[in-house]
């Protein structure tokens, strides 16, 4: 088997490049080693910059997501009882979309099948060869079967846990533990407010989102080693309603829950985020705590720079925009790890901080929340800083 690039992992980072590859004329084959209800099932991110819904549009696979997802035109932030909202629009010009990770996946599966793409689920035992040449090589497993696709290049999209980024040799690493997890639900439930809430407690943070009309998704600060059946539903009800508990008598409605896990926080960046012909994208390469809703906003934005790049190489031999691709990436990767360890460290409560360390997280809210200097520099962050290219080369 040959084709031009071969992607290995169908997460948004994996699926979006295969889409964007193939409007520029790029033939991809994507290889997933789940199966195709289990992708399109996996509750992760909800939040979608302003750029990153263009980018989805823009790559026709907006229109479910226009109809379907929530512009959000601000958010809030909830400290010492008192509710205090950021307006992006006012702002910035911009907002966000609220618009489940496991939707999106959805529309990228049904675009590239049918325009005939070459999506392959439940494939095993990926391994990579001769990434130095100019005909690197995937070999896999397929329904028992070993295989072999022949490549010009290889795009790594197998998140944080895949098997790709261990082949780039000499990374250097930049990792941030964090004494906390966050605890996530979803409940049937109309949301209790039109925007999302982040909230500041004595007791630790709490998040209201939501992913329909009908179904809200929200987390509470834990212990990272924190046994979910310690949590049973009354406990989750009472530390969200303390947490978010306000002077004015803010009402939390409640819902069967229907959906429960825990997961760790971390940040990490390895660079370089390439090797000869393997170029590796999204939470292959970095992940970030979810405060900031950056993860797959950022595997989106690796995603474009990526897709100019192969775009220019294709149209007219430039080698150049490939060379500097980690460079590139890397920039925005910067900006929101900084952004998302910073609203990290100032809406939890860390078991090890001082009352001095917990004044200063309060100072610090209080200024983002009081001073228009910083809540436009937090609502650019929050919607995204503006592209500087399109995802196209032409
Ligand atoms: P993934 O989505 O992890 O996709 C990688 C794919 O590769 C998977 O389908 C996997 O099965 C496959 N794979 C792995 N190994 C192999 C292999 N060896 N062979 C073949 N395939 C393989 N981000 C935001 O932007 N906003 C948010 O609001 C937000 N909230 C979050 C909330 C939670 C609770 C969590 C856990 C994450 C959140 N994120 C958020 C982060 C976001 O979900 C990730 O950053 C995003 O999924 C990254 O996309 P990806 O395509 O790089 O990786
Ligand atoms: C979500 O809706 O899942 C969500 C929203 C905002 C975040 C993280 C997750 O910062």
């Amino acid at each position: 088997m040959r084709t031009q690039v071969g992607i290995v992992g169908a997460g948004p980072a994996g699926l979006l490049l295969s889409q964007l590859l193939h409007l520029q004329g790029i033939e991809s084959v994507v290889l997933e080693d789940r199966d195709r209800a289990y992708v399109e099932q996996r509750v992760r991110a909800g939040v979608l910059e302003h750029g990153s819904a263009a980018m989805l549009r823009e790559a026709g696979v907006g229109k479910r997501m226009d109809t379907e997802g929530m512009p959000h035109e601000g958010t809030e932030l909830r400290f010492a009882h008192a509710r205090h909202r950021i307006d992006f629009q006012e702002l910035t010009g911009r907002h966000i979309t609220v618009y489940g990770q496991q939707e999106i996946v959805k529309d990228l599966v049904e675009a590239r099948l049918s325009a005939g793409g070459d999506v392959r689920f439940e494939v095993d035992d990926v391994t990579l060869h001769d990434l130095d040449g100019t005909r690197p090589r995937i070999e896999f497993v397929e329904a028992g079967e070993r295989r072999s696709l022949e490549c010009d290049f290889v795009a790594g999209t197998d998140g944080f846990h895949g098997v790709c980024r261990g082949y780039v040799p000499d990374q250097t690493v930049h990792e941030r533990h964090y004494p906390f997890a966050w605890l996530g639900i979803l409940a049937e439930a109309p949301a209790s407010s039109a925007e999302l809430i982040y909230a500041r407690h004595d007791e630790g943070f709490a998040l209201h989102s939501m992913r329909t009309p009908e179904i809200v998704r929200m987390y509470l600060q834990v212990d990272p080693d924190e046994d979910i059946h310690s949590w049973p539903d009354e406990r989750i009800w009472s530390g969200l309603h303390t947490r978010l508990a306000t002077t004015d008598g803010f009402a939390l409605t409640e819902g069967p829950i229907f959906d429960k896990g825990i997961t760790p926080m971390r940040s990490f960046v390895t660079t370089p985020m390439q090797q000869g012909r393997l170029l590796l994208a999204g939470d292959a390469a970095h992940i970030v705590p979810p405060t900031g809703a950056k993860g797959m906003n950022l595997a989106m934005s690796d995603v474009r720079v990526l897709s100019r790049a192969l775009g220019g190489y294709y149209a007219e031999a430039r080698e150049d925009l490939l060379a500097a691709y980690t460079d590139t990436a890397l920039w925005r990767v910067w900006r929101s790890t900084h952004f998302s360890w910073w609203m990290t460290m100032m809406l939890h409560v860390d078991p090890h901080e001082d009352p001095f360390g917990h004044r200063l997280a309060l100072a610090q809210l209080d200024y983002v929340t009081s001073s228009r200097a910083m809540e436009t520099s937090f609502a650019e962050n929050y919607t995204g800083m503006p592209y500087r290219e399109g995802w196209s080369y032409r």
